[in-house]
């Protein structure tokens, strides 16, 4: 019996769909719990490179069934694309998928909108994915927003009348073109419900279920602690509860059903999109930030956007580890620090002369702040694919050492690749109990067949 949560813990792309694949053959379930397409999970093993955005990276796995939890905001041609492009690739979705009734329906509208918005904003713009995320979890909050549960109602004219009614003229307002009509939406609606109905459930209901019968379910997070809604580095976060909590109220799962999270850290830091970024390396084109974006081949998974790169924060990583009560941590990309001769990690920040050592809530106090760095040795040598500990050079062992104490959780897997052989499988204990007697399974899956 064992339900489990992956969460990312710095600006989301820490690697959770290569972790979440890995794990997979431990669960019987994958769930979403939050967010919608901006969402972007790579998962490589052999020679093949997949890419979900909704769907649980548990999908490559036959045998795992996946949820899309209430918590989320779905585009359904968005999901159906996605779900052809699998079937395309030989990965059958068919009866695997459950997609809660009360998630939240993203429409063609709540895309003009950020689009308009994000424009508005200028040099002050989010940089978000354009996917009407924002606007859709703002109807959500609003309450009127439109379910899957009412995309074949009788009152789904009048739901779509109403979110017209707020957005046109916003949009008119920002000198944006105008939205489609309610009744332009409807069709398009009705031919969504009837393909959603085989999957469209109880999310709550049917994991409850699952539970009773012994099944493992893990819980997919999307995004990461710093994008979170509350405790990111607001405005500049996502709409959504990025953290463990979010399980509980995206998925319908009691907090106290929950047996250990795992956290995913990449061993720098990189962020897409605008915002403060304390440890942020924009030191030129012969720099190391540049440096780390063409080794980790830093661009967005979604959006195709060079990603910002800059050294570890130990103290906004910390204070993701708290949020959710992580008992756990992967550490991926490590072998994208491999040539250099030295390592930073942020410990503290530094304001007025002042040391401090916890995250701020005013983005433009973090923005602020500078990082108090450590400085470690590099070990300029090749890490790439190491599936032991032993095989790590000594100064890579004591960078994890030293991510672990000052993060303060142990790490019990390292990624040593992109590819899912490419992973150290760290003998621990907690590791263990939370795989149970799958825990060789996950190794075998490693090994390949
Ligand atoms: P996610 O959104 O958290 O699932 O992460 P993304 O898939 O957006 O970004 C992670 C990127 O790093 C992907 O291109 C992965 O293939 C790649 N990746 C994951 N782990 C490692 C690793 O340990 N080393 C290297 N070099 N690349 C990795
Ligand atoms: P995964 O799950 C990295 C960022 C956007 C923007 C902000 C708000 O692949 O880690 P949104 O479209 O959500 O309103 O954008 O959040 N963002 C992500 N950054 N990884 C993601 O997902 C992200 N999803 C959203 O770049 O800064
Ligand atoms: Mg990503």
């Amino acid at each position: 019996m064992s339900q489990m949560i992956v969460v990312g813990l710095q600006w989301g792309d820490e690697g959770k769909g290569k972790i979440v694949d890995l794990l997979s053959p431990a669960f019987d379930v994958v769930a979403r719990f939050q967010g919608g397409h901006n969402a972007g999970h790579t998962v490589r093993f052999g020679e093949r490179h997949l890419t979900l955005h909704l769907l649980p990276s548990g999908i490559v796995r036959p045998q795992v069934s996946c949820v899309l939890g209430n918590g989320m905001v779905i585009a359904p041609d968005a999901l159906r694309e996605e779900i052809e492009g699998l079937e395309r690739q030989g990965i059958e979705v068919g009866e695997r998928l459950f997609v809660s009734a009360r998630a939240h329906v993203i429409l063609p509208t709540h895309v003009l909108l950020d689009r308009a918005r994000e424009e508005a904003r200028g040099e002050a713009r989010i940089g978000t994915t354009l996917r009407g995320i924002g606007p859709a979890y703002e109807m959500k909050a609003g309450r009127c927003g439109v379910r899957i549960a009412d995309l074949d109602s009788d009152d789904l004219i009048e739901l779509l009348r109403a979110q017209h009614q707020r957005i046109a003229p916003e949009l008119a307002n920002l000198g944006a073109e105008p939205p489609p009509k309610p009744s332009a939406l409807l069709a398009a609606c009705r031919q969504q419900a009837e393909w959603l109905a085989p999957w469209t459930c109880d999310v709550a209901v049917l994991l409850d279920r699952w539970q009773g019968e012994g099944k493992r379910i893990l819980f997919e997070g999307a995004q990461g602690a710093l994008l979170d809604l509350d405790f990111g580095t607001y405005p500049y976060v996502t709409s959504s509860a990025t953290t463990a909590g979010g399980v509980a109220v995206g998925a319908g799962v009691p907090p106290r059903r929950i047996d250990g999270v795992l956290g995913v850290v990449k061993a720098y830091a990189t962020r897409v999109g605008g915002g403060p970024f304390p440890t942020e390396l924009d030191d030129g084109d012969d720099g190391i930030g540049e440096h780390l974006r063409r080794r980790g081949n830093e661009r967005g998974t979604t959006t195709g956007r060079p990603r910002r790169c800059g050294w570890f924060d130990a103290v906004a990583a910390r204070y993701a580890r708290l949020l959710s009560g992580v008992d756990l941590l992967a550490l991926t990309k490590l072998d994208v620090l491999d040539e250099l001769d030295e390592i930073r990690v942020c410990v503290a920040y530094r304001a007025g002369g002042r040391e401090i050592q916890e995250l701020p809530a005013a983005a433009a106090e973090l923005a602020r702040l500078e990082p108090v760095y450590e400085t470690l040795p590099g070990w300029r040598q090749d890490t790439r694919g190491a599936l032991q500990l032993a095989d790590l050079p000594a100064a890579a062992r004591s960078y994890v050492v030293f991510l672990e104490q000052a993060v303060g959780a142990p790490v019990a897997l390292i990624s040593s690749g992109p590819r899912r052989e490419e992973t150290i499988l760290l003998d621990h204990p907690e590791l263990k109990r939370l795989l149970g007697d799958r825990y060789a399974a996950v190794r075998a899956h490693r090994d390949g067949p």
